[in-house]
């Protein structure tokens, strides 16, 4: 079938006020760039002539600035789900100028089929190449794009000249079964391949193809400043010692990492590490580290969602792509973060708490109890159905100012029935067979700043009893000194007494 190429504007023209939109892609790579940034320039203009103008936008995670970023400065988004993490877009969603869902990320695809989220208007694709059947090999990220262009009504492919066609082979898509007749999924390691290599779609849905030469525009990582590598080392350190003891198996476990510059950190430490075996990851992301970890033959294979390198990275991977291309498989998010594949291969999950209470809850999404930040992510998918699940975060942050350890999590994302390990730059608390007030106790004095112990152990002993012993009326005596004084230090338990 001869396909339709047109502009990034002719596809904007095409969106209506109030279309859903669902993106390719997970973090910046295999997301849309050219059409979402003609669709906001198109936003602005019905903005500035009095007519409303918004859309739905769903994706696979967060996107990139090419998308998220420039509908957000448009005021565009009506609704967003399931992840986002752009400060234009975070403003938007404090200020409830968008609807968002924050969603655990293995779920959307069948909350999307079973119609949780309304129809599917328009799917978006990146694409390295497609052929007149309908067969794409997709970019650098899936998501949820099997769900999503099957659901479409019509289809744009953006086709990106930067992306090799020797991605070909390095895709794993599948469309899940619904509930209730689902089977088991068939991987019994991370390596295992259960899908095609390229997404098919209904070629007659195409309404257009748009040709670009777009980065994905991913910055390199900036060296890990002196925190980070204390909690990258802690937590090799931990890994280490699970692994001499015999609490992991000879073989090693697959690792899931988490986001930022602390994950980057832990996984330049693991490659370090001369007392730990080769490894292999199933995640959801893979950075930086991880291709010089393949370099290096530390890690062996990687299943992941997305590549999400910096451009200067994604050069090199493309530059010695025959390398990396058996080592590196890329699927659709609800098989990279599914609980059952997780749960059955024994999969060390690594992420990063904004703040971590004494009892050992988890707080990955909202500053102070009140402002989105990201979302959840694949946090609560991993974290939940691990062999382990270690939260890592600073023991302060601003200075000193605030505490990344307190009294009672301001809002729970993780409870301490999922989380085993806490590290910080301190230290690191280990939660297994501990009750909560062994647990509290492990946790002040490894993972609290000095600074905060006596603070913590004075709440600590607030309490009048019961198995968790919190004081309902100081939980948030931290918080609330933030609020009032701008500094965690000003806590005055005395006030609640
Ligand atoms: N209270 C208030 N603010 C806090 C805070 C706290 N307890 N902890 C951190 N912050 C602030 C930091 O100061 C920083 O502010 P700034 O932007 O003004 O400098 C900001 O929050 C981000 O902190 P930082 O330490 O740089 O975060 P990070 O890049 O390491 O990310 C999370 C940490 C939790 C936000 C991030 O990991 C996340 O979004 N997690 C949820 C999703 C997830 O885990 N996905 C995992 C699967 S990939």
């Amino acid at each position: 079938m001869a396909f339709n190429y047109i502009t990034a504007q002719e596809a904007a023209e095409m969106i209506k006020d109030g279309d859903s939109l669902g993106l390719s892609g997970f973090t910046a790579p295999g997301s849309p760039k050219v059409i979402t940034e003609a669709l906001a320039a198109r936003a602005e203009r019905e903005h500035e002539a009095g007519r409303p103008f918004k859309v739905n936008i769903f994706s696979g995670a967060s996107t990139s600035d090419h998308a998220d970023g420039v509908l957000s400065r448009a005021n565009a988004i009506n609704m967003r789900a399931p992840y986002q993490n752009l400060p234009d877009l975070r403003k938007r969603i404090n200020a409830h100028d968008c609807h968002y869902f924050d969603r655990h990320l293995s779920e959307m695809a069948q909350e999307m089929r079973y119609g949780f989220y309304g129809k599917l208007d328009y799917a978006i694709i990146e694409a390295a190449d497609i052929n007149d059947n309908g067969e794409i090999i997709l970019g650098c990220g899936l998501g949820n794009i099997p769900t999503y262009a099957m659901l479409a009504e019509k289809i744009f492919i953006e086709l990106n000249e930067q992306l090799p066609k020797g991605l070909m082979g390095m895709h794993d898509v599948i469309l899940l079964q619904d509930p209730p007749r689902r089977r088991e999924i068939p991987i019994y390691a991370a390596n295992d391949r259960i899908g095609s290599p390229v997404l098919k779609i209904d070629p007659a849905k195409v309404v257009g193809i748009v040709r670009t030469k777009s980065y994905d525009g991913v910055k390199p990582f900036t060296t890990p400043d002196e925190v980070s590598k204390q909690i990258g080392s802690n937590v090799v350190k931990f890994l280490v010692s699970e692994y001499l003891s015999g609490r992991l198996p000879k073989e090693f476990l697959p690792l899931q990492s988490g986001v930022g510059n602390v994950a980057n950190a832990v996984l330049y430490d693991l490659g370090e590490s001369k007392e730990l075996p080769p490894f292999m990851m199933y995640t959801e992301v893979i950075q930086d580290a991880v291709l010089e970890l393949m370099k290096k033959g530390k890690c062996t294979f990687a299943s992941t969602c997305s590549m999400t390198f910096s451009d200067q990275t994604e050069e090199t991977l493309f530059a010695d792509l025959n390398f990396f291309h058996d080592k590196i498989l890329m699927r659709p998010a609800e098989i990279s973060n599914n609980p059952e594949v997780i749960r059955r291969i024994g999969v060390i999950a690594m992420n990063t708490a904004l703040e971590a209470d004494i009892f050992g809850g988890v707080n990955s999404t909202h500053v102070l109890g009140t402002k989105m930040m990201n979302g959840i992510g694949g946090s609560g998918d991993f974290t939940r159905n691990a062999f382990l699940s270690i939260f890592s975060c600073p023991s302060i942050t601003k200075g000193g100012m605030i505490s990344n350890i307190v009294p009672m999590v301001a809002h729970a994302d993780h409870s301490e029935h999922s989380v085993d390990i806490i590290v910080t730059d301190q230290g690191i608390a280990d939660l297994r067979h501990k009750d909560p007030v062994e647990r509290a106790r492990e946790i002040i004095d490894k993972c609290a700043h000095p600074m905060y112990r006596e603070l913590l152990t004075d709440y600590l002993n607030l309490g009048k009893g019961g198995q968790t012993p919190h004081s309902l009326r100081a939980a948030f005596a931290f918080h609330n000194a933030f609020n009032e004084t701008g500094d965690m230090r000003n806590t005055d338990f005395s006030k609640y007494c």
